[in-house]
């Protein structure tokens, strides 16, 4: 198929994934909104539309907390087909949101609006500013840890099941969870899903939400699940980064966010495993690393985080499969090429690593990531995820994040860079 043709087919998918200001995932598996894939939506839509593009976000934004929390998805409407549902989250809110977040590429996905907007962008921008500021401050007064950040459950990460949560999920205590029938196995093959027992975890930890209001302070103390995530500290280190050269642009202070920018550096400098040579997160309640190389802790150069000793790293795990960036190190034992987080090639997170490689000069790596990315997409479409291994598709199809980084990213008519 022709560029122009697969162009106009990513497109294509935004628009039918478009549910009046905000994009769904995918249509049936995930049928709200969700926080990251929406700021990918976002980019996607400022290659070709960058009123749409404001509008996703500021639908995103409609869902943030008074704390200033920004959740993982916004239930704008009544859907059916997916669990756990806004009942399950118990949050006494309109519209309803689930109760935890997810990784805030919002913020420099609204940079990159606005570099394409400037003149119409601008009071867009400083209307977004105060809440950009409010997410940030909510990270920084409740989920830092010797400087790195914490996720509260796991999908709080965006890689649900990834192996580095597993020695952090067995302390998760099931015996209270109510009785649930999943639906997300009804739409995609179970092998490529989280497990019954993850799914169970997974419920315990937000019933521990819902039944202490999601009151950060408990669940600092007490929450059943608290990890130091690369992944998340990173994309956090980046968004910081992008606030302030937002700040600067609206002539703003910018002393608070350089000190944050300062603590974070310092917490991605803690999660080195030096056993292992590579980035890691930490179980904060054993104090344990995971011991575990995923595509997260490749993220090092989009944090800005220039490390040489990663490259070999990169290089080693990309001469093991056919299709980069794995999203789990093959030489891992819980490798596992199908299962969503635990092996499969997420193309969102390519994106980010190769907006990295490309930005600290490692160019002859950002281009094998992106065109392995590409080769993925044109050889087998927009599909959520795919094998690194035979380059299979995987999960749903038609997925808005996939034909977002197409059209910005992954396309050779593509810019490529934010
Ligand atoms: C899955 C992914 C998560 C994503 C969501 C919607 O839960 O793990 O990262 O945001 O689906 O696409």
């Amino acid at each position: 198929m022709t560029t122009e043709k697969l162009d106009e087919q990513a497109r294509e998918i935004l628009r039918s994934n478009d549910r009046g200001g905000y994009t769904v995932p995918t249509s049936g598996l995930y049928p709200y909104q969700w926080n990251w894939d929406s700021g990918f939506a976002a980019w996607g839509f400022s290659t070709y539309d960058v009123h749409r593009a404001w509008f996703e976000m500021e639908t995103l934004f409609v869902g943030q907390w008074d704390n200033g929390m920004v959740p993982h998805i916004i239930f704008h409407r009544k859907a059916f087909g997916y669990f756990p549902g806004p009942d399950v989250w118990g949050v006494p809110k309109t519209p309803y949101t689930s109760g935890i977040t997810q990784p805030p590429v919002a913020t420099t996905f609204i940079r990159a609006i606005y570099e394409a907007d400037k003149y119409y962008g601008r009071v867009r921008l400083e209307l977004m500013y105060s809440r950009l500021v409010a997410w940030h401050r909510w990270f920084i007064k409740n989920r830092l840890e010797d400087g790195a950040v914490v996720v509260t459950h796991p999908w709080e990460s965006g890689r649900d099941n990834a192996p580095d949560w597993d020695e952090a999920m067995q302390n998760v205590d099931t015996s209270e969870v109510e009785p649930y029938v999943r639906v997300d196995t009804k739409h995609v093959n179970p092998e490529m899903r989280p497990k019954k027992e993850d799914y169970d975890r997974y419920l315990a930890i937000v019933q521990f939400g819902r039944d202490c209001g999601w009151d950060e302070a408990t669940i600092r103390k007490h929450g059943p699940f608290r990890v130091a995530d690369i992944g998340t500290t990173c994309i956090f280190l980046r968004a910081c980064r992008d606030l302030k050269a937002i700040a600067e642009e609206l002539d703003h202070e910018t002393d608070e966010i350089r000190g944050w920018i300062k603590t974070l550096e310092s917490g991605v400098k803690g999660l080195w495993n030096e056993e292992h040579g590579h980035y890691d997160s930490r179980d904060v309640r054993t104090g344990k690393l995971t011991n575990t190389l995923s595509s997260a802790s490749f993220l090092c150069w989009y944090a800005g985080v220039n490390d040489e000793r990663m490259v070999a790293q990169l290089e080693r795990v990309l001469g093991k499969v056919e299709y980069g960036v794995p999203s789990c190190d093959p030489e891992h034992p819980h490798f596992n090429p199908l299962r969503y987080w635990r092996g499969p090639v997420w193309g969102v997170v390519n994106t980010l690593i190769g907006l990295g490689l490309e930005e600290t000069g490692h160019t002859e790596l950002a281009e094998r990531v992106r065109q392995d990315t590409r080769r993925l997409i044109v050889e087998d479409g927009f599909f959520e995820y795919f094998d690194p291994i035979d380059g299979r598709s995987a999960g749903g199809d038609h997925f808005t994040w996939t034909a977002a980084i197409w059209l910005a990213w992954a396309s050779p008519s593509a810019k490529g860079r934010l």
